[in-house]
């Protein structure tokens, strides 16, 4: 499969997010000071408004995520997870779907298989779009809020050395934060199979590439691990690959390390390290819905 790169970056943020490459750094000086003023607030800035939540595929975090930042700025949600259900079984192409359900809402978050779908979407909508994630492309919310914890786990951006670690290739999460993280002072240390490595697209010549976490563990500062992406594999490989961060590894890390995931895990990170205080992808979740409130706010809280 031909590999889809966002084409039309050009494109404000506040009009529709399509990629991480539409922020500079006062736009996500402003996303985070927002969100850190309605983690504290109790104010219902979207009172009357609402979004559409269109899911082409699984999400348990990212759409309750949406759905609850809305709703705690007063706003409401018509969630469409199951497409199964909808009009779409009858061959309804992705462009009517959003040209029908644009009269009904201000926003529409979309997760959807093809990487080219959130710019398909956008060229025929009114409204903003928000991508939840486009195949294997990119997950540009899942990144802001990824580049949110580590600022707020390690109070700062720069000077930090980050190890990512899993399905480089076909992770979202990982093409959005790593073009977030070039913005910044930090290192890019790289852990996978060479099957699965980050596609030369998102690579930087700083970055280092390695196999095993023991080569990187201690130095590093932040330990992003990602799933490996069974459904992406189409007509590649089987690929049988299978890690897990241990407590050896732990205890090989900085006592000031930060543990995160996108999450879902499936074994990547066993359940006995959940108790280690530098374990973040909890708290990861809840600086996401955070982030997320800021980033409606700003694109539909204003008439
Ligand atoms: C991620 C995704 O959908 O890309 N999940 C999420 O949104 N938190 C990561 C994954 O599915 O592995």
């Amino acid at each position: 499969m031909d590999t889809y790169y966002t084409k039309d970056i050009s494109l404000p943020w506040r009009r529709a997010v399509v990629s991480v490459d539409q922020f500079k750094k006062p736009d996500i000086d402003e996303i985070f000071a927002l969100a850190d003023r309605l983690s504290v607030g109790r104010t219902m800035p979207l009172t009357g408004k609402s979004i559409i939540n269109l899911f082409y595929e699984p999400s348990t975090r990212t759409s309750s995520s949406f759905y609850a930042a809305m709703t705690r700025l007063g706003g409401s949600v018509i969630p469409i997870n199951e497409v199964n259900y909808s009009s779409v079984t009858k061959g309804e192409t992705l462009e009517d779907t959003i040209r029908t359900l644009e009269s009904f809402t201000d926003a529409l978050v979309l997760r959807h298989y093809d990487e080219d779908a959130t710019e398909r979407a956008v060229s025929v909508a009114s409204i903003p779009i928000i991508n939840a994630g486009n195949g294997a492309g990119e997950h540009p919310t899942q990144a802001l809020l990824d580049l949110y914890t580590i600022s707020k786990e390690r109070d700062g951006l720069n000077g930090l050395n980050v190890t990512l670690m899993g399905d480089l290739k076909h992770g979202r999460t990982v093409h959005s934060l790593t073009k977030l993280l070039r913005m910044y002072d930090v290192k890019i240390n790289l852990v996978s199979p060479p099957e699965l490595s980050l596609p030369r697209f998102y690579l930087h010549k700083n970055d280092t590439e390695h196999r095993e976490l023991g080569e990187v563990i201690a130095d590093t500062d932040i330990l992003y691990v990602t799933r490996v992406q069974k459904e992406r594999f189409f007509d590649e490989l089987e690929i049988d690959f299978s890690y897990s961060v241990t407590r050896s590894d732990m205890d090989l890390a900085k006592t000031n390390l930060v543990l995160m995931h996108p999450l879902p895990r499936v074994g990547e990170i066993p359940i006995e390290l959940d108790s280690d205080p530098r374990s973040a992808y909890f708290r990861q979740v809840k600086y996401g819905l955070h982030v997320r409130m800021a980033l409606l706010v700003a694109l539909i809280g204003r008439d």
